[in-house]
């Protein structure tokens, strides 16, 4: 009988306490965004809502050595938050030191592209995070291995219950990811304010280097346009006569894509270099005198790309102008 007793209250305990635990945990409120002014609404996932858990949870996962085979790479290690989250190397380095294929892009304004990596091979945020995780070249490790491993540590454990309503698993992990990512949102630089009004945030030197980058003659703007510098299409630019990288034709298999790479962004170029799919332009100055050459005349290049003359302050300027995109504060807003 006493023994009962002490089972039913040992259970009674148990329960009370996991009752607790729950109460605990705060409830999830959306995470509120600061979008800058004169951005189009972002794209929201219904089936991934930014909230305070979700996108905390994805900065952690971010961070985490251990989503890779050696516990030594992290999302990090490629994509730098003081580089607007880009490599300085030309191609990254993954677990065994070896390199990949491509330069790592910036990750910033990554809610409005329809495809990711500079193929676009990889239509949404959620699926795109399980190809580094593994990729032999980069983590060469396994989503379900990493959510098994973390899921029952803090704070993975609360912050996956509160933001998804159940334990991490490898669904709940590439959601987190995705959901961070989105937040990280560029658009506050001298050359913003300069656009909502305020004459002054630009130099002389950078406004005249403006007028060039939007002159038919340089022609700039036909691919780097809009909010976020960046038509979000593919183009061939003529850097090769004989590309080794396929480009978009690796996804399309259509021999006209050949060559062909997502426009970048050119927010925070400043802190980007090396620069193209294949970082093998070092510096802005190699990228002018490319494009003032027209490119190469590749079957494929685009017909916007054509070359034009610079004097050595026209050049100078319109390097100035480019320095001006670098935002004012932090990308990332998560706590
Ligand atoms: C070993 C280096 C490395 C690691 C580690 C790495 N990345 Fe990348 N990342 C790259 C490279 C290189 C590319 C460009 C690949 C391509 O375009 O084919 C890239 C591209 C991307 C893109 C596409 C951006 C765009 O503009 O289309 C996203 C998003 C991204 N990475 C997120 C992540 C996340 C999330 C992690 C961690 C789970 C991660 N990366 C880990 C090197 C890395
Ligand atoms: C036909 C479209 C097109 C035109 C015109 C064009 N660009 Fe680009 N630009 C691209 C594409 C596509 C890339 C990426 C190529 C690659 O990854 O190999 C690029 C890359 C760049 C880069 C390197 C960015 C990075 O992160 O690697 C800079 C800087 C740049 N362009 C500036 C300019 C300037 C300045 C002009 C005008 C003089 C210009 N572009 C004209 C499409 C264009």
């Amino acid at each position: 009988m006493m023994r009962w007793a002490v089972i039913i209250c040992a259970v009674a305990l148990l329960a009370s306490c996991r009752h607790a635990a729950d109460e605990l945990l705060e409830p999830d409120r959306p995470f509120t965004m600061q979008l800058p002014a004169g951005f189009p609404a972002m794209p929201t996932s219904d089936d991934n809502p930014l909230t305070e858990a979700s996108v905390a949870m994805g900065k952690e996962l971010f961070f985490d050595e251990r989503l890779s085979r050696t516990g030594m790479v992290s999302c990090a290690s490629c994509h730098f938050p003081e580089r607007a989250f880009s490599d300085t190397l030309p191609l990254s380095m993954g677990v065994d030191g070896l390199p990949g294929m491509r330069n790592a892009p910036p990750l910033v304004n990554l809610a409005w592209h329809s495809g990711y990596f500079r193929d676009g091979g990889v239509p949404t945020l959620e699926q795109q995070a399980i190809a580094p995780i593994h990729d032999p070249l980069e983590m060469d490790f396994s989503i379900t291995r990493a959510a098994a491993d973390l899921r029952n540590l803090e704070p993975y454990a609360s912050l996956s219950r509160r933001a998804y309503g159940k334990p991490m698993e490898a669904y709940e992990l590439t959601r987190a990811l995705a959901a961070y990512q989105r937040t990280l949102v560029s658009g506050w630089s001298r050359y913003d304010r300069y656009t909502s009004g305020d004459a002054s945030a630009l130099s002389a030197s950078e406004q005249h280097g403006l007028e060039l980058f939007r002159s038919d003659a340089l022609n700039c703007t036909a691919c780097h346009s809009g909010f976020d510098l960046n038509d979000h299409g593919y183009h061939n630019v003529g850097q090769y006569l004989s590309y080794s990288d396929p480009g978009r034709e690796r996804i399309t298999l259509v021999p006209s894509d050949h060559g062909k790479f997502k426009t970048p962004t050119l927010r925070n170029i400043a802190l980007t270099a090396p620069y193209m799919h294949d970082g093998s332009m070092a510096t802005l100055e190699e990228v002018i005198d490319f494009f003032a050459s027209g490119g190469q005349p590749h079957v494929n290049r685009d017909p916007e790309m054509q070359s034009f003359a610079l004097s050595p302050q026209d050049k100078a300027d319109l390097i100035a102008f480019l320095l001006a995109l670098t935002d004012e504060r932090p990308i990332d807003q998560v706590p």
